[in-house]
């Protein structure tokens, strides 16, 4: 596909599987990558010793360009990148800030940056630092959210800045990534569509949530904590509801968040769990291989375009 994206990152589809904490391992990003689009393996908040070994693992399942997920907050941050400099690793994106500081040696190691970012200033400021295309992720994605919708807020970045921009958030098909190129994405981050992928490792029951879900089905946690997170409704949920509403302080709100997601991801305890997941889920229907996922949604965009070029006549 003739996007700038994949010229920049060397792909042939310029569609990004989202990082998702404890859900995005090298099996995921290989198979992505493989595909034709850019995996991401997440580093959440894992050591470097962790992310080493998932390096090595995608390595050897793949030739193709890959990503690491840095988050800046990251007690390990330091660390991260020291390795992500030393493996090389072809891509990174980065969430919660500004990676500035580290962008010299981030490109004398020839590694692109990739920063997620919820608003205007920070595309501005993350452009200004050297990085070479942004994530712009609107409310509806899954997990840790802004406030902007895409529809919103994509445009308002593509007119804001010079480098590519990538919509996040409420893409799971062919005509969401054509509604993206409309908006002026050059390409689409999707997330929850791939976690119900054959190769995503995640507890089968976490996929199954995903499946049954319907359009109303996911709930906003944690707003008066600064850090808001997407989930799809379940007990845990109705405990967060009812600290929130009884005005619980943020440490008692985040006491309850800990550790959530790995007991849904690992465990398969979807109850007890955080099941992130964007409010696109009732779109998703089938678990499907990656490679499938992506042909799909390309074909769909095709036909989406000449039924456009129709009305547009
Ligand atoms: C289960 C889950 C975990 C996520 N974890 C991360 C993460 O660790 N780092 C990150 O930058 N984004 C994370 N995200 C956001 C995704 O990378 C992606 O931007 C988002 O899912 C796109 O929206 P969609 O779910 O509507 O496709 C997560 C999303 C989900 C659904």
């Amino acid at each position: 596909m003739n996007s700038k994206l994949c010229k920049i990152l060397n792909i042939k589809y310029p569609i990004i599987q989202g990082a998702m904490a404890w859900i995005s391992t090298a099996e995921l990003a290989a198979a992505v990558s493989n595909a034709g689009g850019l995996g991401i393996i997440a580093g959440g908040n894992a050591p470097a010793e962790i992310i080493k070994k998932e390096i090595d693992k995608i390595k050897q399942l793949t030739d193709k360009p890959y990503a690491i997920n840095v988050m800046l907050l990251s007690p390990y941050v330091d660390e991260i990148m020291d390795l992500v400099i030393s493996e090389k690793v072809p891509v990174i994106t980065t969430g919660a800030g500004n990676p500035g500081k580290y962008m010299k040696d981030l490109k004398e190691a020839n590694t692109k940056v990739i920063p997620v970012v919820p608003s205007v200033a920070l595309a501005k400021r993350v452009e200004k630092a050297g990085a070479d295309a942004v994530i712009v992720e609107g409310t509806e994605a899954g997990g840790h959210i802004g406030e902007l919708t895409t529809m919103a807020l994509v445009p308002q970045v593509v007119d804001a800045v010079n480098i590519p921009v990538i919509a996040a958030g409420g893409i799971a098909d062919g005509r969401g990534m054509m509604a993206a190129f409309c908006l002026g994405a050059e390409g689409v981050q999707v997330g929850t569509r791939f976690v119900c992928s054959e190769e995503c490792t995640v507890h089968e029951k976490y996929k199954e949530k995903i499946l049954k879900a319907k359009d109303r089905d996911t709930v906003v946690t944690g707003r008066n904590t600064g850090h808001p997170v997407r989930i799809i409704k379940n007990k845990l949920a109705k405990e967060f509801e009812h600290l929130e509403r009884k005005g619980a302080s943020i440490e008692e709100i985040e006491t309850l968040g800990a550790g959530k997601l790995r007991i849904a991801a690992i465990d398969g305890d979807i109850e007890n769990g955080s099941i992130m997941s964007g409010q696109i889920a009732g779109l998703v229907k089938d678990i499907k291989s990656c490679k499938e996922i992506i042909e799909e949604m390309t074909d769909q965009m095709t036909k989406t375009y000449e039924s456009i070029s129709r009305i547009c006549k």
